[in-house]
């Protein structure tokens, strides 16, 4: 594996956004909503450095299939969802790759009538978009790579790792999956 942001990078990236967060809805409530299971990590991170009132929701999304790297059809959970309604609303993801997700999720938000939603991710992989939209806070743009680590998976694994790193080729193939 390649170390791509050590720790230390990431809390001031993640800072950053915060500050970003915070200036940008001058004191209005806002609803957080993390996107399960890969923005786990950055969620509660973020939300303690985010100076503004605040509720907390969850929605699980799940695009990648078995040991696949490759997306897959889009499965949406959002039972863990508070009512939206006449709410800022502020969905947090690991990373932008297609974009397929967010754009699905903030498509099904939107007829849940919030006063306003917004997207922002820690990473954004370069040339990799397929949707009209970008995610208005972005903490890192990476290289075209699989990455792992501070709440991103390769088949459930390395969620864990304080860094986000990339896998290698090598590290990818089927044999050697964890
Ligand atoms: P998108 O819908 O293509 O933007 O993909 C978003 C989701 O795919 C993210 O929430 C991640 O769960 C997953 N994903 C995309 N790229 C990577 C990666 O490099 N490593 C781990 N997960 C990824
Ligand atoms: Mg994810």
């Amino acid at each position: 594996m390649k170390i791509l942001l050590p720790a230390d990078v990431i809390r001031q990236g993640v800072e950053r956004l915060a500050r970003e967060i915070t200036v940008a809805y001058q004191g209005e409530p806002l609803t957080v909503v993390g996107v399960l299971t890969g923005s786990m990590v950055l969620l509660a991170d973020l939300i303690r450095q985010i100076e503004l009132p605040m509720q907390v929701g969850l929605v699980q999304a799940r695009s990648y299939r078995g040991n696949a790297t490759l997306p897959g059809a889009l499965t949406i959970n959002a039972q863990m969802l508070p009512d939206l309604r006449g709410r800022n609303v502020l969905l947090v993801d690991d990373i932008f790759d297609t974009g397929r997700t967010l754009f699905e999720l903030l498509t099904q938000f939107d007829e849940l009538n919030p006063a306003s939603i917004r997207t922002a991710v820690l990473l954004r992989k370069q040339g990799r978009s397929e949707v009209e939209f970008d995610p208005h806070f972005v903490g890192f743009d990476i290289p075209d790579e699989f990455v792992v680590g501070y709440g991103l998976d390769f088949n459930d694994h390395y969620r864990n790792l304080p860094y986000v790193a990339a896998l290698e080729p090598h590290e990818l193939a089927p044999e050697s999956r964890p």
